[in-house]
């Protein structure tokens, strides 16, 4: 027995609005950011992060350049309060870095959080009250007023602490939490009041943040929100107004975008979304977002790696890796058609012009991270893929037909194995598929001559232990090799392809010789390599008879 049934949700009551601004605008620039990491998304862990981790962290978000970071809660929890305590104490706060802590509007919590706050040069006091008529009529009890109330008096306190501290420089916020279920009427009243204790200017403004508590409705209604709401507030020019989105309908980033489109200033969130329940608005999505669009996100998020590991280690949590930009298999390509379209754009790309590479929405190189990644092989791979990563490792330039011929080889040997296809394991697969075959005749000594403008081979052909000598004539050494060939095997064999490069990738010049051969009606490849361009060719037409042969075997079987 479930009790799955739509029938218990209403849906999300959308905003009377006839005149939205916010659908016409652009981001251009990117909001103040504050990271809430070492705060909410530290609340939200099974096991709350050691001082040591904290530390670690804060060091992390200092080097991508927040300058504000919410530390914690200290007074509800001893650790953020010796966290908060050692950052100002040990002077590790940068003069361009301003603590923020949380605490609720109640008397002894704020009187602790400004002990806790003790010498800082700059802080930003948070501090907040629920507001939503779930949390009004259900958790508090309490009416409208007596809801003001709580904010009001938590201002006045706030206030008159932070006149008891004049050697810090301060700042207040408040967010009527679970603003997103509050009546907007509701909301603005509340923040009114608040600010009426604070007194803002617009050259010492006051942080209204607005906090999607639980994301109930589509982002485009949180966007109404909080346009509705900056046209009512008062003294809006000494506001910053400031997002708070949490991931509960995955839609965080999304929200925080059209939040800030209808008019905020300010983006509250975390690395990779770690946070409540579904998470915060992940910090990293929103910021590389900007970046792909040409706007500088004042984030260096260039070491992603080095960022991931530092999360990672901290909340103990792991990274999906199809995280947006920064997972680990976001810039690879299995599937043919997307890694021949990768391959095409990442040749002709002259990097001059802005990046235009299909399905790479940045460049991977941006924030550390290698091409290698970009094109992988498994059975959905196609010819470009397979071709790609044998250039790019190996140095082999197959052409066309070649790539066609190798193609079916490596999906079926994908397909067998149910797994990707390394790159060490695909040139192996390669070599066995043509050089090696079944290894059934290798060439031995050869001589040409010259008679009467024709060539005339003689050759040894090596099977085991035994030895054959062959004999052949035509114009130029691949044919009379072919003919000694034929003459051999008493099949027909027809070259019909031929190509050749210098190994780049040897250091001693290595040319490599791709041969196709009609031998008896069909096309087998073979492939040679040596320091003699010659003997690379005849190996080439050796490996395309060996693969025949083997074929004929594997159907004879
Ligand atoms: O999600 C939330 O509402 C919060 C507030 C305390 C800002 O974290
Ligand atoms: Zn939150």
């Amino acid at each position: 027995m479930t009790s799955y049934d739509h029938r218990k949700y209403q849906p999300f009551q959308s905003i009377a609005m006839t005149k939205r601004r916010w659908p016409d605008r652009v981001i251009d620039k990117a909001p103040h950011w504050c990271s809430v990491d070492l705060r909410d998304g530290n609340q939200a862990l099974i096991e709350p992060m050691t001082t040591r981790q904290k530390s670690r962290l804060w060091d992390q978000l200092v080097k991508i350049g927040f300058k504000e970071i919410e530390v914690g809660f200290p007074s509800a929890s001893g650790h953020d309060y010796e966290f908060v305590r050692d950052l100002i104490d040990n002077g590790r706060i940068p003069d361009d870095v301003t603590i923020q802590v949380l605490t609720q509007a109640r008397a002894d919590l704020i009187k602790k959080t400004f002990q806790a706050l003790k010498g800082a040069r700059r802080a930003i006091v948070h501090v907040y009250n629920s507001t939503s008529t779930v949390q009004r009529e259900q958790v508090f009890g309490l009416d409208r007023k007596g809801i003001v109330d709580i904010a009001v008096k938590g201002a006045e306190l706030v206030r008159d602490c932070a006149a008891q501290q004049p050697e810090t420089e301060w700042v207040f916020e408040y967010s009527p939490e679970s603003f997103t279920g509050t009546e907007l009427e509701f909301a603005v009243e509340i923040c009114d009041a608040v600010t009426a204790v604070w007194q803002p200017t617009p050259a010492r403004p006051v942080i209204i943040n607005l906090p999607a508590t639980v994301e109930m409705s589509t982002p485009n209604v949180y966007a109404d929100q909080i346009e509705w709401f900056c046209e009512r507030v008062s003294n809006r020019d000494s506001l910053l107004i400031s997002l708070h989105t949490h991931n509960d309908r995955g839609c965080a980033v999304a929200a925080a975008e059209l939040g800030v489109l209808a008019g905020a200033d300010r983006v509250e969130g975390t690395l990779m979304g770690n946070g409540e329940r579904t998470g915060n608005m992940d910090i990293i999505t929103m910021a590389m977002n900007l970046y792909s669009q040409g706007i500088d996100p004042r984030l260096n998020l260039g070491q992603m790696d080095e960022i991931i590991e530092t999360v990672k280690e901290c909340t103990r949590l792991p990274v999906h890796p199809r995280h947006p930009y920064a997972g680990e298999l976001v810039f690879t390509a299995f599937s043919g058609s997307h890694q021949d379209a990768i391959k095409k754009c990442l040749a002709r790309r002259d990097g001059s012009e802005p990046w235009q590479v299909a399905y790479l929405p940045i460049d991977p190189a941006d924030i550390g991270r290698s091409y290698q990644e970009v094109i992988r092989i498994n059975s959905q791979s196609g010819k470009g893929g397979i071709a790609y990563v044998l250039e790019r490792d190996f140095g082999l330039q197959l052409p066309r037909w070649l790539q066609i011929d190798f193609s079916p080889t490596v999906q079926a040997f994908a397909e067998a194995q149910e797994a990707e296809v390394g790159s060490e394991e695909l040139y192996q697969l390669f070599q066995q598929t043509y050089s090696e075959a079944d290894g059934r005749w290798a060439l031995g000594k050869y001589q040409v001559n010259r008679e009467a403008g024709v060539d005339k081979l003689q050759a040894e052909l090596l099977q085991g232990s035994t030895m054959h000598k062959l004999s052949g004539s035509g114009n130029g050494v691949v044919a009379s090799f072919v003919d000694a060939m034929e003459r051999f095997t008493g099949k027909q064999i027809v070259l019909v392809e031929y190509s050749e490069h210098a190994l780049s990738h040897s250091a001693d010049a290595e040319a490599i010789c791709y041969i196709q051969l009609n031998i008896n009606g069909d096309r087998y490849c073979g492939v040679g390599r040596s320091h003699d361009i010659i003997q690379a060719s005849l190996d080439g037409i050796l490996g395309a008879i060996n693969t025949e042969a083997a074929t004929e075997r594997g159907a004879a079987a």
